[in-house]
Formats: structure tokens, C-alpha cells, sequence
């Protein structure tokens, strides 16, 4: 066969061109994910009421960070792949989980809302993963990174939900 692997012609080639829409395509999605976390992270941080929220504010004001660090990364990975990061007319909300809850002490909501956003984060974060490899080591050593966040970030709220169940709370 004459046609080239895009791992040997590279990512940036010409002849890689279709390869990399898909890929933009994606992490313009990973891109809006992020943003919308950000968003629903910053309410989340500060709705809360009660004694037993200000665990849940307190890691979700850290997550804030790491999550725009992550639209960031995601906004450069498009560039350099020759994308335009999209503007915010382009935005659409998904998270429908994450909104206010009736309640401000309604700390569950919160917590599974979290553990929804980061779990949908890391199947599309996975399909990413998958659609690079042998094609854009690059984005996927990048992915990979973030990935690993996300698992953090879903663990940590799968154990505060443990101890809402061990107490009949959930
Ligand atoms: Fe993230
Ligand atoms: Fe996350």
C-alpha cells in the first residue's frame, strides 16, 4: 500500500487532514464540557447550605481550578492542530444535572451531579484516547493526564457519597 500512516506523516501533514477534523471535532467538545463544569462547579461551590457542605465547597473550589486548566489545554490542543477554538455563541448547555436543587441542603444532588458531570467527562475523555492512538500520541498523552484528574475527581465524590449511604442519607 502507498498511502502513508498519519503516526509517519505526523498529525500536521496534509495528508492527516481528515484525520485531525475528527479529532477538533472532539475536543471542541472536551472543550464546551469543561466550560460547562466551570460554570456549574462555581454555583455549586457557593450554593450550598449547611455544616456538612463545606467539604463539598471546598473541593469543588479546587476542582474550578483544575477544570478551566483543562478548557485551556483543550483550547491550545485545538490551535495547534490548525482548529479555531469556537466562541461562546457556539455554546450549549448539557448539564442538566447539575443545576440548583430545591433545597440548598440538598448535598446529594450535589454529589451525584458531580459524580454524572466527571463520569460523562471520562467516557468522552476515553473515546478521545481511543480515536488518537497510532494518530495524535500528542493529544492522547494529553488526554491521558487530564483523564487521570477526572478519575481523581470522581473518586473523591464517590466517597462522599459512601458516607451519605453508610448513613441512609442516599
Ligand atoms: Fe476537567
Ligand atoms: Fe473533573
Amino acid at each position: 500500500m502507498a498511502t502513508q500512516h498519519a503516526d509517519s506523516a505526523g498529525i500536521l501533514s496534509e495528508a492527516a487532514g481528515e484525520q485531525r477534523e475528527q479529532i477538533l471535532e472532539l475536543l471542541k467538545k472536551a472543550y464546551w464540557m469543561e466550560i460547562e463544569t466551570v460554570m456549574s462547579y462555581i454555583t455549586n461551590s457557593v450554593n450550598p447550605d449547611g455544616v456538612r457542605a463545606q467539604e463539598i465547597i471546598e473541593a469543588l473550589q479546587e476542582d474550578i481550578t483544575e477544570e478551566l486548566g483543562h478548557a485551556q489545554q483543550f483550547a491550545q490542543r485545538i490551535k495547534e492542530l490548525y482548529g479555531v477554538v469556537p466562541g461562546s455563541m457556539e455554546f450549549s448547555p448539557e448539564q442538566t444535572y447539575l443545576q440548583p436543587p430545591e433545597h440548598q441542603t440538598d448535598i446529594v444532588h450535589v454529589i451525584r451531579g458531580v459524580i454524572e458531570a466527571e463520569a460523562g467527562a471520562i467516557e468522552h475523555y476515553t473515546r478521545i484516547i481511543e480515536a488518537t492512538d497510532g494518530i495524535d500520541p500528542v493529544t492522547q498523552d494529553m488526554v491521558i493526564a487530564i483523564l487521570r484528574d477526572e478519575q481523581g475527581h470522581r473518586r473523591l465524590f464517590e466517597g462522599f457519597l459512601r458516607e451519605y449511604e453508610a448513613e441512609g442519607l442516599a
